[in-house]
């Protein structure tokens, strides 16, 4: 499939340590907390298991994980911020092991949760998964558009259109690139079989964009409105893909 075993086996081997990571941050989640404290823990686990943070390694980002909370998306650098009842907070981990790399990302809320923060919730997680299950080999990409918007309308959810999937492997970025979770007629490309990608839907409450912060980094959204993601990093197959990020306490 393009791919040897030994590939294959590392990209298994680096895709475990980011949901391992992501899994034990989310353990320690709790009102008090500082993002700073939250990626701590996260590094620890990259260390334990000798891997490097990729924002870190690729971008000099200032965290070993992206920790963004409420109407932040994405990109946030780990601080003094203290986690508050009821907020809800991504988690967003990506590192390098072997010449590898994985990237996963989760919104979790912090109780208490409200009826539509969880419906937010459930809903981006479930547009994951039915992205997941378009992308193989031969299918058009503009599918995960298709069904991630649809659902996001039907639950009264808007898609953020300036942040998409991404091919991964050897690089944190790479080929295929952009991978839209809105429904662009204009995407003519094809999954194909052995393409290693990122699917990762950000759903938010009215927004359609998101906006960079003056810190360099932060991703807002346009309305400050809420907002949630999942990612995972899989492999292109001719049937369902293979999920390398998932995580052992993940229900889906
Ligand atoms: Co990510
Ligand atoms: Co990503």
């Amino acid at each position: 499939m393009g791919l040897t075993t030994e590939e294959i086996e590392s990209l298994r081997r680096i895709g475990a340590v980011v949901a391992a990571t992501i899994e034990e941050m989310r353990r320690h989640l709790e009102p008090g907390i500082t993002t700073g404290e939250l990626d701590d823990i996260g590094r620890a686990v990259l260390n334990e298991h000798g891997a490097q943070s990729a924002p870190e390694l690729v971008y000099d980002f200032p965290g070993a994980t992206c920790i963004s909370v409420n109407e932040r998306a994405a990109h946030g650098i780990p601080g003094e911020l203290e986690v508050q009842p009821g907020d809800l907070v991504n988690i967003d981990v990506s590192a390098e092991l072997d010449g590898f790399f994985a990237d996963s990302g989760a919104s979790f809320g912090v109780d208490p949760v409200d009826g539509d923060k969880q419906k937010l919730l459930d809903s981006t997680k479930e547009a994951l998964e039915k992205a997941m299950s378009m992308a193989r080999h031969g299918r058009p990409v503009k599918m995960v558009g298709r069904v991630v918007e649809g659902l996001a309308q039907d639950r009264g959810f808007t898609v953020i259109r300036n942040l998409g999937g991404h091919g991964i492997g050897r690089k944190l970025h790479q080929k295929p690139s952009f991978i839209p979770h809105f429904y662009d007629r204009r995407e003519k490309r094809r999954f194909s079989e052995g393409q290693v990608l990122t699917l990762e839907p950000f759903l938010a409450m009215g927004a359609r964009r998101v906006d960079e912060l003056d810190d360099g980094w932060t991703l807002r959204t346009e309305n400050h409105g809420l907002v949630a993601q999942f990612e995972h990093t899989m492999i292109i197959t001719r049937g369902e893909p293979i999920v390398l990020t998932r995580r052992s306490d993940e229900e889906f």
